[in-house]
């Protein structure tokens, strides 16, 4: 979807959307004002964030879709869900092109509002060849009308956003069949338009430096594994060691010999959650041509038991050195992680490293699918990503770890296990990837697991895919890591 401005409604708009705060009156300029403040308070249209009201009126010797929506009390929370009500109502409605009134709103709280609207009007249609024309989508533009000068450099930077994310959503709706590794770099090779260096190790590189686990857990597929890296300098040289972000990509995670169950094992096509989201706040960065150095790397790995997987109680060896003791094959992110974080701290010898990852079911029991778990032995970075989390949208929560857990994952014949005990899953999973975080090296990690999928829609996602990860990190690095 397009994202317009200008100062006045343009006529081919079919729809013009009035936006009312909560409790406010209904005073849209219009010759039936009368009749719409009667509408809507029969409708019992109170201007409720995302609430709506849709009517026809006569506009002249024209008649005119009005629809009347709720901006609640104008935070931008408020204004993403009035912008996102605008496209779920309108996406497949008919309507072309909406204008929005933006009378009374400031810039900030119109490109929220967009941001919203494109993101809530994301679907992928790739499979679906039977759509008719009533279910495919019609709209294809938002004009925002405002005489803001403001606006449209904002909107610019909320569109490099909105790719981001979208990139984001793309990668992690695609099946297992469609993105594995190798499909999951080609998709990224365009990112070199951008301006991002884009740089790859196959299997023969990753087994010449020793990434032991990572290549563990893809020998059980047919798919050949791959490291990919990212990098963007927008500072041209002046930063000159970059912010790191490491994202798991298991492609697919059958869990291995450690087979997963079947029901809902179709799930598991979004492992690679993580990593899309590395990829899409990279997208992001380049798009707004961000003033940061930052490094994008994303461990991709297929999880299958083939004849040559690995069994439960194999040791492998990691790139650091360690040992670790395969228990369960099903424990396979931690086993990408550990030789991708550690190859990323060779490589570029980051002073902030953080990693993404879907990777532990225990997470969505902790937190369901309201936050990301946050895990960190920074509480400076702590802080900061749970600021960003709040100002983005992608909300995190703190959990701890300590020399305690820590101990649980001593193995008696190798340097670790790959699991802990039954308890505080998702912390031993934490307490794993620290061991592969240099001394000095400020490091959180983001367990995602709960959040990269959405059964149901959402205030800036309808069900599926919602590109968690993208916003905190792109707000993150907007607060804190720009030259
Ligand atoms: N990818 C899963 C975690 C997961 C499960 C994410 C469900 C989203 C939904 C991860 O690889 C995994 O299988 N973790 C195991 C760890 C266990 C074997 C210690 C889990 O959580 O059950
Ligand atoms: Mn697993
Ligand atoms: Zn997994």
């Amino acid at each position: 979807m397009r994202i317009l401005s200008g100062a006045t409604r343009p006529s081919d708009a079919q729809c013009l959307a009035f936006l009312v705060a909560k409790d406010s009156p209904v005073t849209p300029p219009l010759t039936a004002q009368t009749l719409v403040r009667d509408a809507a308070a029969s409708a019992r249209f109170a201007g409720e964030a995302g609430a709506t009201l849709d009517l026809y009126v006569n506009e002249g010797e024209a008649l005119l879709h009005l629809l009347l929506v709720g901006t609640g009390s104008k935070s931008t929370t408020d204004m993403e869900k009035a912008g996102a009500a605008i496209s779920a109502k309108l996406l497949t409605s008919g309507v072309v092109h909406v204008a929005v009134d933006g009378e009374g709103h400031d810039a900030q709280a119109l490109t929220h509002l967009a941001l919203a609207a494109q993101l809530r009007a994301w679907r992928i249609d790739t499979y679906r060849t039977k759509l008719t024309e009533k279910q495919k989508p019609s709209l294809t533009t938002l004009t925002l009308v405002s005489g803001d000068a403001g606006l449209p450099a904002q909107l610019a930077e909320m569109d490099a956003l909105a790719q981001g994310v979208m990139f984001t959503r793309e990668l992690v709706a695609e099946p297992g069949n469609i993105i594995y590794p190798e499909s999951f770099v080609e998709r990224c090779k365009g990112l070199a338009d951008l301006g991002i260096e884009v740089s790859v190790l196959d299997d023969n590189d990753m087994a010449a430096l020793g990434m032991g686990a990572l290549l563990g857990v893809a020998q059980g597929s047919h798919r050949p594994a791959r490291l990919l890296a990212l990098r963007w300098d927008g500072t041209a040289g002046g930063q000159l060691k970059p912010l790191c972000f490491v994202g798991k990509g298991v492609t697919f995670d059958s869990g291995g010999i450690s087979l997963k169950p079947g029901p809902g094992m179709e799930d598991m096509k979004w492992d690679m959650g993580g990593a899309g989201a590395v990829v899409g706040v990279m997208k992001a960065l380049a798009l707004r041509k961000a003033p940061a150095h930052v490094v994008g790397i994303c461990g991709l790995v297929e999880n299958m038991p083939d004849g040559n997987a690995q069994r439960p109680g194999d040791i492998v060896k990691t790139m650091s050195g360690q040992t670790v003791e395969v228990l369960n094959t099903d424990a396979e992110g931690r086993l990408v992680l550990c030789d991708a974080i550690w190859w990323a701290q060779q490589t570029y010898q980051p002073e902030t490293l953080i990693d993404l990852a879907t990777l532990t079911g225990a997470m969505i029991i902790s937190l369901g699918h309201e936050h990301g778990g946050l895990f960190s032995n920074d509480d400076e970075l702590a802080d900061r990503l749970l600021e960003a989390g709040k100002a983005s949208g992608d909300k995190l929560w703190r959990f701890p770890i300590s020399e305690a857990y820590d101990k649980l994952l001593d193995s008696p014949i190798a340097d670790m296990k790959n699991i802990g005990p039954r308890y505080a899953g998702s912390i031993t999973a934490a307490q794993f990837i620290k061991r592969y975080v240099k001394d000095g090296v400020k490091w959180a990690h983001l367990d995602i697991a709960g959040m990269v999928w959405a059964d149901k829609p959402g205030l800036t996602w309808d069900k599926g895919a919602t590109g968690f990860g993208v916003r905190v990190l792109d707000e993150l690095v907007r607060r804190y890591y720009q030259g």
